[in-house]
């Protein structure tokens, strides 16, 4: 059903996409600092989001994703050293400390076990070499929590949980990864076209409007954004 639901609205994920892909490529060249002769993994990478805004200032990227519609629009746009791959997050195929770089972008609230996405990341990365996480924050509050979860997953029955910063933190400490760098984005999303996005439509669409948890016209979300290197 996930799937579905990519695959049907990857055209219009891919076109909003290109719309922020210069505001994205420069918040992560200015985040991640990269030195230029990287090796690379964006995993979840959608139409390439991650992989396209490094691959300028990287060796070489790869991004993987289950489906095949994301991944056909990512290869449409990438440069010569950005490849692309079908893959599933919990079990990637690469051996161990393959890539100096690691990353994952607006995914962990898509797979029921974030956890094996951290370890796989985790494993993949040589040690020395840095993970970066980007993801929408739970809220603190437990209960404001579930509400946004509820309100996430009926616009998109493929949302599984957003991860409270408490969560991410212990899951980098459980990895031995070492915060390097961190910020906090607050995105401002107009409810319609938010639920458009996921083709939200009839009684799902209706259900959603009445759990948004800050009334029917906008939503805000904060995107947290973590660099962490392995020891
Ligand atoms: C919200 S989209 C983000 C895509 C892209 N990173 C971006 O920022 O535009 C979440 C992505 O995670 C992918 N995904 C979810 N579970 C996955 C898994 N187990 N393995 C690989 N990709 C997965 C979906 O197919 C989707 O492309």
């Amino acid at each position: 059903m996930a799937d579905d639901r990519f695959a049907r609205t990857a055209a219009r994920v891919a076109a909003r996409q290109d719309a922020r892909a210069p505001e994205l490529a420069e918040r992560v060249r200015a985040f991640v600092l990269p030195r230029g002769d990287e090796h690379c993994l964006d995993v979840g990478c959608g139409a390439g989001a991650l992989a396209l805004a490094l691959a300028p200032h990287v060796a070489d990227v790869v991004g993987i994703d289950r489906v095949p519609e994301l991944i056909e629009l990512a290869r449409e746009r990438a440069p010569a050293n950005a490849t692309f791959a079908e893959g599933d997050a919990e079990r990637l195929t690469f051996e161990d400390a393959s890539f100096d770089l690691t990353g994952t972008l607006r995914t962990l609230h898509h797979v029921p076990r974030p956890e094996l996405v951290l370890a796989e990341l985790t494993r993949v990365t040589r040690p020395g070499g840095r993970v970066l996480v980007v993801d929408q924050v739970a809220p603190a509050d437990p209960l404001e929590a579930l509400a946004v979860d509820r309100f996430e997953r009926a616009r998109d029955p493929g949302h599984t949980r957003l991860l409270p910063d408490s969560d991410l933190r212990q899951l980098f400490e459980a990895n031995e990864l070492v915060l390097l760098r961190e910020r906090r984005d607050v995105e401002r999303r107009e409810l319609a076209g938010y639920l458009d996005l996921a083709d939200c439509q009839g009684d799902a669409r209706g259900r959603a409007l009445e759990l948004a948890p800050h009334g029917p016209e906008v939503t805000t979300a904060v995107l947290g954004w973590f660099l962490v290197e392995r020891r």
